[in-house]
């Protein structure tokens, strides 16, 4: 069981958690494919809100409740009486008193907040405008399938410091991955957090693609426009920052090349690194369902 209720960021988690629920989805994932799942979340109901669109994190989600013998109720924002101005607060109430647990995906990140503060189960970030903790998990579960271990690697971020970069950093910092972070300069990832995380491992802050991958063992990338963001901020990366066959040859040759998806092909990847041999992308996919169960087991739920 992990201390805190909510997972918002992923700060709430510390390192031995983390570890801990990296392993247990490693085991759910052999006991899934050897069909000898345990039913740990039975006749458990999981609500989740959607204010934007979602593939993986809805479906691996719901999935995953599914396998773990209980219930997932899929509620677009407009499904819900948030619509015509009922609040947060009193919609974090009345969830309370009938599921287990909520997995939100929202805009602003205080929306998230705010549920967590007036429900009394737990809250689970599937995305804001700030954080993605849950791609972090099935991230870092995939760096300890491919490399046998987290501490003492070297990430190197390429692109947007966005909301997945944020929860990035505090996942690296927690186990001990060091990162290098090349973006344009209005687009460096949130500092105050650099500061905070930088207290564990270092960061290296940069506007060159090719210097932060540098003997990298891990490359990623994410979408240059965001669900959120205007579509105009697009020609402030290309071609630089794009992660083409070139730039994968800075970084060390055992290095891996993830991505949460979705991807814009040909924008911040290439098709021929994001299919090349290098790319773990679909493991990484598929991770996202046994590290958010492993998540779902691991909470006061
Ligand atoms: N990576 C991720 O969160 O994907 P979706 O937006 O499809 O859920
Ligand atoms: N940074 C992207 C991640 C999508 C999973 C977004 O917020 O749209």
């Amino acid at each position: 069981m992990i201390k805190a209720k909510d997972v918002l960021t992923l700060d709430e988690l510390d390192k031995k958690e983390i570890s801990q629920i990296i392993e247990l989805a490693i085991n759910l994932k052999k006991e899934l494919k050897k069909d000898t799942m345990k039913p740990l979340l039975k006749n458990k109901t999981l609500a989740m809100i959607f204010q934007k669109p979602s593939t993986r994190t809805r479906i691996s989600f719901e999935t995953g409740m599914f396998q773990l013998g209980g219930h997932a109720i899929n509620l677009s924002a407009q499904d819900l009486q948030i619509s015509r101005g009922e609040t947060i607060q009193d919609t974090a109430k009345t969830l309370s008193r009938y599921v287990d647990v909520v997995m939100a995906r929202v805009y602003d990140h205080a929306t998230l907040e705010s549920l967590a503060q007036n429900a009394s189960i737990p809250i689970i970030n599937g995305l804001s405008n700030s954080y993605h903790p849950c791609q972090i998990l099935a991230d870092l579960m995939t760096v300890k399938e491919k490399k046998g271990k987290l501490d003492g690697l070297h990430l190197a971020w390429i692109g947007d410091g966005n909301n997945v970069c944020n929860s990035m950093m505090i996942g690296c910092s927690k186990v001990g991955i060091s990162m290098s972070i090349a973006t344009p300069k209005e687009f460096a990832p949130d500092s105050a957090l650099v500061r905070q995380c930088k207290k564990n491992i270092s960061i290296d802050l940069v506007q060159e693609p090719k210097i932060a991958a540098k003997g990298a063992d891990i490359i990623v990338t994410d979408t240059f426009v965001s669900i959120h963001d205007d579509p105009k901020r697009i020609k402030k990366f290309l071609p630089k920052f794009q992660v083409n066959s070139k730039l994968m040859s800075s970084a060390k040759d055992s290095c891996i090349f993830m991505h949460c998806l979705p991807a814009k092909r040909n924008q911040e990847v290439t098709s021929d690194v994001i299919d090349g041999p290098q790319s773990v992308i679909w493991d990484e996919a598929e991770n996202r369902l046994h590290s958010q169960k492993a998540l779902l087991a691991s909470l006061r739920i």
